[in-house]
């Protein structure tokens, strides 16, 4: 059974989780915007990636006896002065996340609710993997500058890739 400081905190993250699918869609508006279609596709997956940490969330308290409530999703920014702006925005994002999930961590812990602990674990190491994807995007970006040559290069690259 999930005690109800738990299950509020996992709500909000579950919101948190839509809230990120959103904001990572809204940026591959932006780059379909700008016809960088490699760039929009990554966006997309990353997005759908969100909903799936969402759902982890959610099937945990199902799984639990609790209750999940879903909130209202507030709007995101829908557009960004740069292909690097984006991206910096989206390392930030998930560096914030990474503390959102730390303190989920201790309040398990201090709740003695392990198996809530145990689940996050595997959000530990997504945030590792999430704040390097976004980074190493951004030293790119950061890297090729001014060059559309490396920009269009780079767009073909990210969109390789697939839904995990
Ligand atoms: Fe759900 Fe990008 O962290």
């Amino acid at each position: 059974m999930l005690g109800k400081k738990i299950e509020n905190a996992i709500n909000k993250q579950i919101n948190a989780e839509f809230w990120s699918a959103y904001l990572y869609l809204s940026m591959s508006a932006y780059f379909e915007s700008i016809n960088l279609g490699g760039f929009a596709s990554w966006m997309r997956v990353q997005a759908q990636e969100e909903v799936g940490h969402a759902m982890r969330f959610y099937n945990h308290v199902v799984e639990r006896r609790g209750r999940v409530t879903v909130s209202a999703i507030t709007a995101p920014s829908i557009n960004w002065k740069s292909p690097l702006s984006a991206f910096e925005d989206a390392f930030k994002h998930e560096q914030k996340v990474t503390g959102m999930i730390d303190n989920l961590v201790t309040m398990a812990t201090a709740e003695k609710d392990y198996a809530t602990a145990n689940m996050l674990q595997w959000f530990i190491d997504e945030q590792v993997e999430e704040e390097l994807s976004t980074n190493t995007v951004v030293q790119k970006l950061k890297m090729i500058g001014t060059n559309t040559g490396g920009l269009y290069m780079l767009d073909c690259e990210l969109s390789q890739r697939k839904v995990k």
